[in-house]
């Protein structure tokens, strides 16, 4: 894989799988199924099914094993953007340059979708063949799946950042969230990858990865945080502006955009550092983490 490309190598199987899983819009509740589809085939960068598809096929387990946990990640990644952006929360009338799920069903339909589609994760996990993939091995896949959406995860991470509107946070506090809300998923999706081919206690394996993911996750979410004060709307397929509008403490507010790019291309750093051991190709890997930090949306 052409590391200046991490994400464009594995898109159209990951295009491909989301669609084959979702439920179709010919059967009912049609409206509730037009929705899901309408959410997960917008686009988007497939960032975690792509980590997941990288990680498995570096460890050398096969891409068709690998798609099933990706497809999952996915499904799980769009539920939390579809919640995240209801007036509730964010309140954020556009997502990957359309109207967010809400504004174009309703609010209730969001609800549901979002649902829907993190239950939908979890029965492709626990019910897709994965041939030579042992069944201890998958349930180790859905729990730290679980563990990532939990309260030590993307819902915690939510419910924190829900609360500190109109505070400010120490440094370590935003970190603690943001490794939570977005953090805890990303790495997921790599330790996801890696079960595609080792054990769960495989520590080897499995700690450095995991040092990797969680600091590419942070560098990934402080670079969110960048985009949403210097970003464009047309590349970023979002309105920039929506943490100063919901007075949010992120790495600008408390570092200013140049502090909070050091802070990044640290984390990135530190990224690269945990791959170093590993006696694997990691270029793919590598170039993950620049891209979270280099890119433009
Ligand atoms: C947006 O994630 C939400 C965050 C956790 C920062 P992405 O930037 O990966 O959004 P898509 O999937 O490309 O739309
Ligand atoms: C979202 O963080 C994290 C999620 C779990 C969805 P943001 O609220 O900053 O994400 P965007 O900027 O709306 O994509
Ligand atoms: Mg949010
Ligand atoms: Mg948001
Ligand atoms: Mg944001």
């Amino acid at each position: 894989m052409p590391p200046e490309s991490p994400l464009e190598h594995y898109r159209e199987l990951i295009e491909q799988r989301l669609e084959a899983c979702l439920p179709s819009v010919d059967t009912p509740p049609a409206r509730l199924h037009r929705a899901m589809r309408y959410s997960v085939l917008a686009g988007g960068k497939r960032l975690r099914p792509a980590l997941v598809l990288a990680t498995a096929d570096m460890l050398g387990a096969s891409p068709e094993v690998a798609a099933i946990p990706a497809v999952a990640v996915e499904l799980v990644h769009v539920y939390s953007l579809i919640h995240d952006d209801l007036p509730a929360m964010d309140d954020d009338d556009w997502r990957r340059g359309q109207p967010s799920c809400h504004k174009a069903f309703d609010e209730a339909t969001a609800i549901l979708a979002g649902d829907a589609l993190q239950t939908l994760a979890f029965e492709i996990l626990a019910g897709e063949p994965m041939a030579g993939c042992p069944p201890a091995r998958r349930l180790a896949m859905m729990h730290e799946l679980a563990l990532a959406c939990g309260t030590r995860g993307m819902g915690g991470g939510q419910a924190l950042d829900l609360d500190a509107s109109g505070k400010t946070l120490t440094l370590a506090a935003l970190r603690q969230l943001h490794g939570w809300k977005t953090g805890a998923l990303i790495r997921a999706s790599v330790v996801l990858g890696a079960l595609c081919a080792v054990e769960a206690d495989d520590a080897d394996v499995l700690m450095p990865l995991r040092t990797f993911a969680e600091e590419v996750g942070l560098a990934f979410q402080i670079q969110d945080d960048i985009l949403d004060v210097v970003g464009d709307q047309q590349r970023l397929g979002k309105m920039p502006g929506s943490d100063s509008a919901r007075d949010k403490t992120t790495y600008v507010t408390l570092l200013g955009v140049e502090g909070a790019r050091q802070e990044a291309l640290q984390r990135r750093d530190l990224a690269l550092q945990a791959l170093e051991g590993l006696p694997y190709n990691t270029d793919s890997l590598r170039a993950f983490a620049h891209l979270a930090v280099d890119r433009d949306h």
